[in-house]
């Protein structure tokens, strides 16, 4: 049989706490099949474009490192905003990424990353035909937004969830007991862009003694402001702590987002998305102003998609699975496909790696079924929770070291 010659794998888009399983999963896989060399794209295909790689096996030395590795947060290789030019636009850059595809004997190129890192899958793989190169191209879904087309969830997704909903229990606590006689409303802000699937996880936090947030307003519902204030003035009325989960892309009626009342959003990246960002903090000015109690703004941020000591024990399984299935994939000569994760059932929870067409996927948004949100728009439906439950469960215990969480760091 002939010898394999090598692979090459890149992160993308805005990192997980289990992105690094998907590596894990995609350079043990790679070993098993028999590839020569394993090499990591430096910051995915832009650092790529400056011949910024490694060979993996620099890196990892044991199944200790493939553990650590699993258990560790953001991109280890480091990630990228970069959007491939079409190829009309700019041959040379493709010309200069097959050049160096061929000049390491780079068989198969993986991709972790959300549906603009598939964007950068379906143009290399469309050149590659059109132009005859050997390569095979695959996509492996990554993204805490969990947005992706024809997946039923993605790897990322129930750890952030996880995170989320714990949190959103701890503030609620927290909150509870500092309010005697004296309103406050917490306003909490949650990543998510146009989809409000994280921002929906802040109603796992209502369990047998945790009542829950009053009020999840997700990205898929224009955002009335007024009809917002009567809701909360009359949540007052009733009680003392009022807590509100809003996604940072919730939009006006005209288009606008909230965010951008108070100026913010002025940052746009490669693929023209909104640094969205202030939401929570605007609204928590706005309520104080009109209703004169104490209000609070928490945003979760870059919390929420690096928390690893809270990861989900089944989200890093299936990362790890499904790195490992896109490898597989290529071997078997599958290109310009994306792996998906199919929920093969829900009691017990089961899924299966899949694979779909990249085409149908790199671009798409794939936002909360409308049925999923009560008749106002202010809450998730048991249906949303019973979808989610199943991914958050389990964990997958941080070496601690010294009382911390150790983590693989990339030795240059
Ligand atoms: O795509 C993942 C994501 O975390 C979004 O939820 C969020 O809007 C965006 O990335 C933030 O990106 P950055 O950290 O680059 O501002």
């Amino acid at each position: 049989m002939a010898k394999k010659g090598n692979i090459i794998v890149g992160q993308s888009g805005g990192p997980t706490s289990v992105i690094n399983s998907s590596l894990a999963g995609v350079y043990k896989t790679a070993k098993e099949r028999g590839f020569h060399k394993v090499y990591g794209m430096l910051h995915g295909i832009q650092g790529f474009l400056d011949e910024q790689y490694v060979d993996l096996s620099t890196q990892i030395h044991s199944d200790m490192d493939i553990e650590l590795l699993k258990r560790t947060p953001s991109a280890f290789l480091g990630s990228c905003r970069y959007k491939l030019p079409d190829i009309h636009e700019n041959p040379e850059i493709y010309e200069k990424i097959f050049s160096i595809l061929d000049k390491l004997n780079i068989e198969v190129f993986i991709y972790i990353g959300g549906n603009d890192s598939m964007d950068t899958i379906k143009k290399l793989s469309d050149y590659a035909i059109v132009k005859g190169h050997r390569q095979k191209f695959l996509g492996v879904p990554k993204t805490i937004d969990n947005d992706l087309a024809l997946t039923d969830h993605t790897p990322g997704f129930g750890s952030a969830a996880k995170y989320i909903g714990a949190s959103t229990k701890e503030i609620i606590r927290d909150a509870q007991g500092l309010t005697y006689d004296k309103a406050m409303v917490t306003v909490i802000e949650v990543m998510g862009r146009n989809a409000g699937w994280l921002t929906g996880a802040t109603a796992l936090a209502k369990t047998e003694e945790c009542e829950g947030p009053d009020l999840i307003y997700l990205p898929e519902v224009a955002f009335d402001i007024e009809k917002f204030l009567k809701k909360v003035s009359d949540l007052l009325k009733k009680k003392v702590s009022v807590v509100v989960a809003v996604s940072e892309g919730i939009k006006l009626d005209d288009g606008r987002y909230v965010c951008e009342l108070s100026g913010g959003a002025n940052y746009v990246d490669a693929f023209g998305h909104k640094q969205l960002q202030g939401t929570a903090s605007y609204l928590a000015g706005f309520l104080k102003h009109e209703l004169g109690c104490k209000t609070r703004s928490v945003e979760f941020s870059t919390l929420q998609r690096s928390a690893s000591h809270m990861a989900s024990r089944v989200d890093i399984n299936e990362a790890f699975m499904v790195g490992g299935a896109a490898v597989k994939a290529a071997d078997e000569g599958d290109t310009g496909k994306m792996v998906v994760i199919d929920r093969v059932s829900d009691d017990p929870y089961m899924s299966a790696a899949g694979i779909y067409d990249v085409h149908k996927i790199a671009n798409n948004e794939k936002t909360v079924p409308r049925n999923w949100l009560n008749k106002e728009g202010n809450f998730v439906t048991d249906d949303f929770i019973n979808y989610i439950e199943p991914l958050i469960q389990g964990d997958y215990q941080p070496f601690m070291v010294n009382g911390l969480p150790q983590h693989l760091v990339l030795k240059k």
